[in-house]
């Protein structure tokens, strides 16, 4: 059965900020980052409510240093990826550095983009009230903007590195007045990046969009951290605001030198990897478990799910078309 979408009404029940038929017990969201299709399914599996394509994927897909050199179209590249592994999650398309600072015009059109391009259910911008108009255009264009204020990585070089933000009072201060600038102007969430955990707090109740923290503390309306981060995927990234859930790098590396070690000594492919002469006994005999083309007339008559779909729907692919099972 098809999981019920998450859509910007569904993170206001979660925020508790709706008023009405639509309110409800308040839930923290749950938002990660993901750049593929494969972490796409599992995370949206996991339950998780946002799949935010970040533009931190500069850094960990790419291997630069920053956010930076992020364009338009390798977001959208990823979006579309995404978007094929998700099924209740709402996607959101992170708008890179220099894609809407120039012209608001050129911010409209190339958040257009995401959106017609890429699927992305919703635009996340980086900056405070200088960006309160672009939200409004985008919002009356019918295009649903998460704001990013606090340590905003596109500023790095302007911040003077990746470090804590709204300490002083005036810093607190001008955060106040960006979230509730970007909250007037019409968005429907707020990351709030790398700030102490009481403004955290203070900023979640201010705002009638929904705080979503990462190095804000728990008093946020929910929390996001970058995939890769919270499962531990590089050793030496150790920020204390991540909490790292696993160790994939350890088991990534651990699992590719049993490989290549088996290679090595010819233990792969053994038998059991190894095709025979005979034919193969139905749905053992794709090479790939590929899944029949889109469309109604793809099902086997009986209507049911083919064996070598069932299978390597099981061993992980991605149906092309939603599962009859
Ligand atoms: O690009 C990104 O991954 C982000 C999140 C960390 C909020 O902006």
């Amino acid at each position: 059965m098809q999981p019920k979408k998450v859509t910007v009404r569904t993170i206001a029940r979660m925020a508790g900020k709706t008023e009405g038929a639509d309110a409800g017990a308040p839930q923290k969201i749950a938002m990660v980052t993901a750049y593929d299709a494969t972490f796409a399914r599992l995370l949206d599996e996991a339950g998780c409510d946002i799949l935010l394509v970040g533009d931190s994927l500069g850094m960990v897909v790419k291997g630069e240093s920053s956010t930076l050199s992020v364009t338009v179209d390798e977001v959208i590249y990823h979006l579309r990826a995404v978007g094929r592994g998700t099924r209740r999650a709402q996607v959101v398309g992170d708008m890179p550095f220099m894609s809407y600072q120039s012209a608001l015009d050129e911010g409209l059109r190339n958040a257009g983009r995401l959106i017609k391009e890429g699927g992305a259910e919703a635009v996340k911008i980086e900056g405070g009230a200088e960006q309160a108009e672009l939200v409004r255009r985008l919002v009356g264009a019918g295009i649903p903007v998460m704001g990013h204020v606090g340590l905003t990585p596109q500023s790095v070089h302007a911040l003077g590195g990746h470090r804590v933000q709204g300490r002083g009072p005036e810093g607190r201060k001008k955060l106040l007045d960006d979230a509730r600038a970007l909250d007037e102007a019409g968005c429907y969430a707020i990351v709030l990046e790398g700030i102490p955990r009481d403004l955290g707090g203070e900023l979640t109740r201010a705002v009638r969009a929904a705080t979503i923290g990462i190095g804000a503390g728990p008093d946020c309306d929910g929390q996001v951290l970058v995939s890769y981060d919270l499962l531990g995927m590089n050793d030496e990234f150790r920020p204390r605001f991540v909490k790292r859930y696993d160790q994939l790098g350890v088991r990534i590396r651990t699992a590719a030198e049993a490989y290549v070690s088996d290679v090595r000594a010819g233990r792969f492919p053994d038998e059991e990897h190894s095709y025979g002469a005979e034919p193969a006994p139905r749905g053992e005999g794709q090479l790939y478990g590929t899944v029949a083309p889109a469309g109604p007339a793809a099902g086997p008559p009986d209507g049911g799910g083919s064996g070598a779909e069932a299978d390597a729907i099981a061993a992980g692919c991605i149906p092309l078309r939603p599962s009859k099972g």
